[in-house]
């Protein structure tokens, strides 16, 4: 038996978003992204590995996972396979007690995967003591979902898409750590916390096999890429702000356009979108930017925090509001879940 290990990982929202894969079994991306880590949303997870475990026993949010599912196999199964591959002498033949919780809304489009994958590599890297640096660790998180490769890191994260066919340069990296900017803010409002209908995974897929866009979505990247850093680095708001949120547009236009088409928001995603537009006019500096859910995060500084939430009440339909700032990496904790 290994020794009880568990971690916490912060959620991540994209900045410059990933969307479409070069290689689905090693979760390749086309093109780099570049997130911010959040605070206060986060997954908490366990693991123990066992020879007297008769198969591995999966726990999320209390409720236990067939593991003869498909869903199953897609992600957490894929991912302790590819972990037994890696690492024979290890992990081959021990089964897993994993647990673990989300303290936010699971697969509604706030990086449940993300967190995650993050906390789970960690978890493992500790319970069978593999002893694997970030960038391993990166890499070990992407195979389970390629976002949790970015929370891996706190504070503002790059994820170089890298060339090689093996994926050993596909792994993220700090741009600046949560104190270089610590006004800056992310406003997530949550318009649905039902599950999504489609997942990034077959979503990003299905848009690059049928999105007449999807090529012209890719030849925009390394500009957003070098102005977001750019931005970050030098804590120009508006730069980072204003490319975030056109990145997010033009990502969702290659959704729309797939083939059956992908639409994620409901109305009250639109009626956001309108408020920050009209509280810009006003002078209120604010984006906004969507990932694979209806949910919208708001960007925007501290000093601007109040007159936002206070305005976003004009809003029917917002289930919750939570105000996050950057976060910390992810770490080990003795805390245990079982
Ligand atoms: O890593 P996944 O499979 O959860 O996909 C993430 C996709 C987006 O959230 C839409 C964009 C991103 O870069 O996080």
């Amino acid at each position: 038996m290994t020794k009880k290990a568990s971690a916490i990982a912060n959620s991540n929202i994209a900045l410059v978003k990933y969307w479409g894969k070069r290689n689905e079994d090693l979760i390749l991306p086309y093109n780099s992204s570049i997130s911010v880590t959040l605070d206060k949303i986060y997954t908490h997870t366990t693991v123990e590995f066992s020879e007297n475990l008769k198969r591995d026993i999966i726990i999320i949010n209390d409720k236990e996972i067939n593991t003869q599912d498909s869903e199953y196999e897609e992600y957490v199964g894929r991912f302790l396979k590819k972990l037994r591959e890696l690492y024979p002498n290890k992990a081959k033949n021990l089964n897993a007690k994993i647990v673990s919780r989300n303290n936010f809304p699971t697969a509604a489009g706030l990086a449940s995967s993300a967190s995650g994958f993050a906390a789970l590599a960690l978890a493992c890297n500790e319970a069978l003591e593999l002893n694997l640096s970030k960038k391993e660790l990166s890499i070990l998180a992407r195979l389970g979902s390629g976002s949790a490769c970015r929370s891996i890191y706190g504070g503002f994260v790059e994820w170089r898409k890298g060339i090689f066919e093996d994926g050993r340069d596909s792994y993220a990296e700090q741009i600046a750590t949560k104190e270089h900017w610590p006004d800056f803010r992310i406003i997530i409002c949550i318009t649905s916390s039902k599950e999504k209908k489609i997942k990034s995974r077959a979503g990003m897929k299905q848009t690059v096999l049928t999105s007449p866009f999807y090529k012209a979505w890719l030849e925009t990247i390394e500009e957003d890429i070098r102005l977001v850093k750019k931005g970050i680095i030098e804590k120009d708001f508006k730069l980072v702000g204003s490319v975030a949120e056109l990145n997010c547009l033009r990502m969702h236009s290659t959704m729309i356009t797939t083939k059956p088409p992908i639409i994620y928001w409901n109305g009250a995603t639109i009626e956001i979108i309108n408020l920050v537009l009209r509280l810009r006019e006003e002078g209120i500096e604010c984006y906004f930017t969507i990932d694979a859910g209806p949910q919208v995060k708001i960007l925007c500084l501290e000093e601007f925090v109040k007159d936002i939430v206070e305005r976003i009440k004009e809003v029917n339909e917002i289930e919750n509001i939570i105000i996050t700032s950057p976060g910390d990496d992810a770490k080990v904790t003795n805390e245990h879940l079982f």
